[in-house]
């Protein structure tokens, strides 16, 4: 049976890391998976999940199974997070969560959900969009369709092409929309775009999915949740998923959650019902550990303030990182317009290069990139920027 598969090539994204680790050059420079990094090229653990593994271990009486939902404490503070305490749409009982494996897993819970809803769903996703997200719901069988999204030539968002694209929607499809951070572009919608896009969503009655993945790590955490908290005022159905990965640094430990907004209580409990169903069948319930976590530092007020800064050292270092790297090109003589690098936010941009420069400058300077130029502007520090600088003046 196995003599019948071909190879799938590595992951455009996951296999830069194995290449990273097996280069020796002494000044490489990974710009490829996005994973927050310190000025040393390091990814910490957070102090504030360091205090809240301290009092689980200490606390903890049992791994006795959790069930699909996983923990109830953490869905309800991440549908806070998420939405707000006071949300129209929490205190009318119309939200359900469950905890997921990861932002992935909330999306693949997604995925799954909505072919039960309706199997021959089309989902529309921005072009470009991450590169997981085409594979992942094609591999849950519903069919993938793009809306224009990012103009790579103005480095600006193609928003009058969108709503076109939008505005001839369906009804029965789903539309996927980046809560903030878009990633790869880092090319977010203003509040006003949002009011646009949320006003064409009403209309057309599709359904929105909002991946919100680096909450906190664009402008902060209730900036960067005004679309999902806007969408879900405004709609009688929504999809939400959600990671911890990255703004609470848990990326190994797989934690998200999976969110449906219903039209009322009874409705969001029938939907439930099948979501329940549906983790049950891929992988019956969720780890616990991160979820935990997460709900000790947000359930815990000092954590949750500490939480909060570290947080938001994360996010200015990053912002930070963007106004350093564009003062280096020009320093460095690039004549070329990058200053678009400084106005995006969180984790990526495009830096602009085709793909054959993107390989120069892993073969020759060894920095890695996704092929698309897709830059993971937390590795960027101090004491690298000028050899990247350098490095990408030599290859414009
Ligand atoms: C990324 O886009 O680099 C991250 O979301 C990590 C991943 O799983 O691709």
């Amino acid at each position: 049976m196995f003599n019948n598969l071909t190879a799938m090539p590595a992951d455009p994204i996951l296999g830069l890391l194995t290449q990273y680790r097996q280069d020796n050059h002494p000044q490489k420079i990974d710009l490829g998976v996005g994973v927050y990094k310190d000025p040393v090229g390091h990814t910490p653990i957070l102090d504030c999940v360091k205090k809240a593994e301290q009092l689980r271990t200490d606390t903890e009486t049992t791994k006795v199974y959790i069930g699909p939902t996983g923990s109830e404490q953490f869905n309800r503070l991440m549908s806070e997070l998420a939405f707000g305490q006071s949300h129209a749409a929490l205190l009318a009982n119309r939200i359900r969560t469950v905890s997921t494996p990861g932002g992935t897993g909330a999306l693949r819970v997604a995925a799954e959900f909505i072919k039960s809803c309706n199997p021959n769903t089309v989902i529309w996703v921005s072009d470009p969009t991450w590169a997981n997200h085409t594979g992942l719901f094609e591999a849950a069988g519903l069919t993938v369709k793009t809306y224009p999204y990012y103009d790579y030539d103005s480095k600006t968002l193609k928003f009058d092409e969108m709503k076109a694209a939008l505005n001839s929607i369906s009804s029965d499809d789903v539309v996927l929309l980046h809560a903030c951070c878009h990633n790869p572009s880092g090319m977010d919608l203003s509040v006003e775009q949002w009011d646009e896009v949320i006003g064409i969503t009403a209309k057309q009655g599709f359904t929105p999915l909002i991946d919100m993945a680096y909450q906190g790590f664009g402008d902060g955490v209730d900036e960067d949740a005004y679309g999902v908290r806007q969408m879900a005022a405004a709609v009688e159905e929504m999809i939400l998923c959600s990671s911890c990965s990255k703004n609470f640094g848990l990326y190994r430990e797989r934690i998200g959650a999976c969110t449906l907004v219903a039209k009322d209580s009874n409705t969001a409990n029938v939907a439930f019902s099948v979501l329940l169903y549906v983790v049950r069948c891929i992988y019956s319930m969720p780890p616990a550990h991160g979820a935990a976590l997460v709900e000790t530092i947000l359930g815990t007020p000092e954590l949750k303030q500490q939480w909060l800064d570290e947080l938001t050292v994360m996010r200015n270092r990053i912002n930070g990182n963007r106004q350093m790297l564009v003062n280096k090109l020009i320093e460095n003589g690039v004549q070329q317009d990058f200053s678009f690098i400084a106005n995006q936010k969180g984790m990526f941009s495009f830096l602009g290069i085709n793909a054959q420069q993107v390989e120069e400058l892993k073969q020759q300077h060894s920095i890695y990139m996704v092929g698309s130029s897709r830059m993971s502007i937390a590795g960027i520090s101090e004491a690298n920027v000028d050899y990247l600088a350098k490095s990408i003046s030599s290859i414009l």
